[in-house]
């Protein structure tokens, strides 16, 4: 079984490439709705929430753990590979994809709080700079997506990156946001979007090959549980899962 996690739906956006990948593989999925939203905590406060995941996960039989938050990643994966013996696998906002393939144009960088103010994003923000990238903390986003509200997302975006213009480039480092390229689209135009969910799908393809351990003929199956029995949140996993949005 793989596990994945995140502090709500947005894990979704990167199982639903999981799957494409590797159909033949068990999910569990955690939704941590009692701890959500993740962006504005500590990281101490998230490492000490992501542990007790992880070895839930573990004990549920786990070979491999995927982190789909770029908040839990940034701020927890170094603890967890530390103090577990099986692959971690963590989402980081794909601003290197931007540095290989679209470096010249003007970035936005949209992300949590704790995501842009780690060590983890500030190495990678300094090793890919490419001078003409704007860093946007979307606190309070992540919220309103879980919300489904349209015309709160429509508005947030307004006020908060509404001004920025000829962006050519935005990274979704959230696994939020994916949700919303359309709500985007309408505020900034015609963008460019990257986000890590292939880049995370292929490395875990590539280290379950490397250790022999992928599923090749089994039926594929997705168990979801959440930490605090949503339902509503339930039905919006498999609505993402099945149709790529909400
Ligand atoms: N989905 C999480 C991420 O990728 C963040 C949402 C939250 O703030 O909990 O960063």
């Amino acid at each position: 079984m793989i596990g994945i996690f995140d502090s709500g739906i947005g894990g979704a956006t990167v199982l639903r490439e999981l799957i494409k990948l590797l159909p033949y593989e068990k999910y569990l999925y955690y939704c941590d709705t009692e701890n959500f939203p993740y962006g504005d905590k500590s990281k101490e406060e998230l490492i000490e929430i992501c542990d007790r995941i992880v070895s839930y996960l573990i004990n549920k039989g786990s070979k491999i753990i995927v982190i789909a938050c770029n908040t839990a990643s940034a701020n927890c994966k170094d603890y967890l590979r530390s103090k577990y013996n099986i692959p971690i696998i963590a989402i980081e906002p794909a601003y290197k994809m931007v540095y290989d393939l679209s470096y010249q144009y003007k970035t936005l960088v949209m992300a949590t709080h704790a995501t842009l103010n780690s060590k983890s994003f500030l190495d990678l923000y300094n090793k890919y700079n490419n001078s003409n990238t704007i860093l946007i903390e979307c606190s309070g986003l992540a919220d309103l997506i879980e919300e489904n509200n349209k015309e709160k997302i429509i508005n947030y975006l307004e006020d908060n990156i509404g001004k920025y213009n000829n962006i050519k480039n935005v990274v979704l480092g959230c696994t939020h946001y994916p949700l919303i390229k359309h709500e985007i689209i309408k505020v900034l135009g015609n963008v460019k979007f990257f986000d890590g969910s292939k880049g995370v799908s292929n490395r875990v393809k590539n280290i379950l090959k490397e250790k022999n351990l992928l599923c090749e003929s089994e039926n594929g199956d997705v168990i979801f549980i959440d930490s605090d029995n949503n339902k509503v949140k339930e039905k919006m996993f498999f609505r993402i899962l099945n149709r790529g949005e909400l």
